[in-house]
């Protein structure tokens, strides 16, 4: 009987890898059992789960902003604004009463596409960041931006041939679903030696050669600001990158989760792709992804996104439509959460005070951790760290020495697992390998998040591994 087993299944999910939950990530859990036992016999007392942009993980505790889950905890039970109406500001009050009586329980499903009114409020958001017009029919609100990735590399993938180009280093989000789906990877390289800048000249080069290579060229996928690498793009890329989608007519899809993730974000502020494309009126179609999981709101474990579409034919837009319904609906507490998101408190309101203190604190916070780190990091021998303008990580680079390598190769791992694996062991800090994330071949690094409290503690327990790594592979 063949039954459930893995040769009987679909091949393309065997060739799945998704590093930010793979052997270390697994490796760090065991560790962690273990502490949980007086005789765990490990050289640390704590594992820190360095290897994920998760804000509000136990040990990481980014705390979660008051107003998001006032409004949350009043839609959950909307009794509790009656039963204990002292708990919450007027504001907080309004807004859920405004939303219950739009979507009525969060128990039941919604418009697939995401609730009207949300979608509206989404679309507000995006003109008032912009300065142009959104649509509330062309915005999906998702479990996630990882849903809506995944709806549109679904869609676009209607052949092994079909491609779409992923920059190297990427989030493996996007490898590993194409490989689900049975689409080609188009790898293009960002530049670390300008700060990890995107190259308009690279992209097309990995055109011509995936043409040359007779693969159907669907889209390209840029990460702004980057991860790992957390790279703002500059406008002039921008609108170069929007003429290469026009030349060789291919979809734009800009993953801008990091969007509020920029540590000078006055001075430098965030540009959206959808602004770039309007401002070049340009008919480039353009999916561009947001969520709910990064940024200051950090919800991750509520599952909510959105994605929205510009330049893209109503009978597409009615096929995602289609598509979407098959799953019924994003999740509703997730949809709370983007509502929270795009209509913070304004000032005047009841709640802004402490909603301003608590966003500008987790924004100083991480500022102030990424700074350090990357100082700290750039002094240590065979060890370089581009300074990140934004996102929640850190990407250093490692100049092994050969006998590291070569102990690598004898144990049947890369250089920088075989590294990041001694790390968690020796110190219990987790990170994820740059091999990853993809990297240019003999090329090592690490992601590391700048969410971990206790950053002198924590960097002080990296540098201590790094020289004696350093040293018993005759590095020093
Ligand atoms: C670049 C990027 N895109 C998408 C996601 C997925 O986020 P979500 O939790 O919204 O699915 C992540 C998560 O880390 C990410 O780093």
């Amino acid at each position: 009987m063949r039954g459930l087993q893995l040769d009987s299944l679909n091949p393309a999910l065997l060739n799945v890898q998704y590093a930010v939950r793979g052997e270390l990530a697994i490796k760090a859990e065991e560790h962690r059992e273990k502490l949980k036992t007086d005789d765990h016999g490990l050289p640390f007392g704590k594992v820190i789960s360095s290897n994920i942009g998760n804000p509000q993980q136990k040990g990481l505790d980014q705390p979660p902003i008051t107003f998001n889950r006032q409004v949350a905890a009043l839609l959950e039970w909307p009794a509790l604004a009656e039963l204990a109406p002292n708990a919450f500001p007027k504001d907080v009050i309004a807004r859920a009463k405004q939303l219950h009586e739009e979507i009525g329980s969060i128990g039941a499903y919604s418009h697939s596409q995401g609730a009207a009114m949300i979608r509206r409020h989404v679309a507000d958001f995006i003109a008032e960041r912009d300065g142009y017009p959104s649509d509330p029919n062309h915005i999906f609100l998702t479990g996630g931006a990882s849903a809506g990735v995944s709806l549109l590399i679904n869609m676009l993938i209607s052949s092994p041939k079909s491609g779409i180009l992923i920059p190297i280093p990427q989030y493996p989000l996007y490898t590993a679903t194409l490989a689900a789906f049975s689409g080609v990877p188009l790898p293009y390289h960002l530049d670390e030696e300008s700060e990890w800048a995107t190259s308009p000249r690279d992209i097309e080069i990995a055109i011509e050669k995936a043409r040359k290579d007779g693969i159907d060229v669907k889209a390209l996928v840029i990460i702004n600001p980057g991860n790992p690498t957390g790279a703002l793009l500059d406008e002039p890329t921008m609108e170069k990158v929007v003429h290469l989608c026009e030349q060789h007519d291919i979809v734009l899809l800009a993953d801008e989760v990091y969007q509020s993730n920029l540590h000078s974000r006055h001075t430098h502020p965030f540009i959206s792709f959808k602004q770039v494309v309007r401002q070049m009126g340009s008919q480039v179609p353009l999916v561009s992804f947001h969520s709910i999981s990064k940024g200051v709101t950090g919800e991750c474990g509520r599952r909510g996104g959105y994605f929205e579409c510009a330049n893209i034919g109503e009978d597409v837009i009615a096929l995602m439509y289609k598509m979407v319904s098959v799953g019924l609906c994003p999740p509703l507490s997730g949809q709370i959460g983007v509502d929270c998101m795009v209509r913070p408190p304004k000032p005047g309101d009841e709640s802004y005070p402490l909603w301003e203190k608590e966003t500008n604190e987790t924004h100083a916070v991480l500022a102030a951790r990424t700074k350090i780190m990357a100082e700290r990091l750039n002094k240590l021998p065979g060890a370089s760290c581009v300074n990140s303008p934004g996102a929640l990580y850190l990407y250093p680079r490692l100049e092994l020495p050969d006998r590291a390598v070569e102990a690598a190769r004898q144990a049947g791992k890369e250089p920088d697992a075989f590294y990041a694996m001694q790390l968690l062991d020796e110190t219990g800090i987790c990170v994820v390998p740059g091999s990853g994330f993809g990297q240019k071949e003999g090329q090592n690094h690490y992601r590391l998040t700048c969410l971990c409290p206790g950053v002198e503690e924590y960097v002080g327990a990296l540098e201590k591994f790094h020289l004696g790594f350093m040293e018993r592979y005759g590095g020093l």
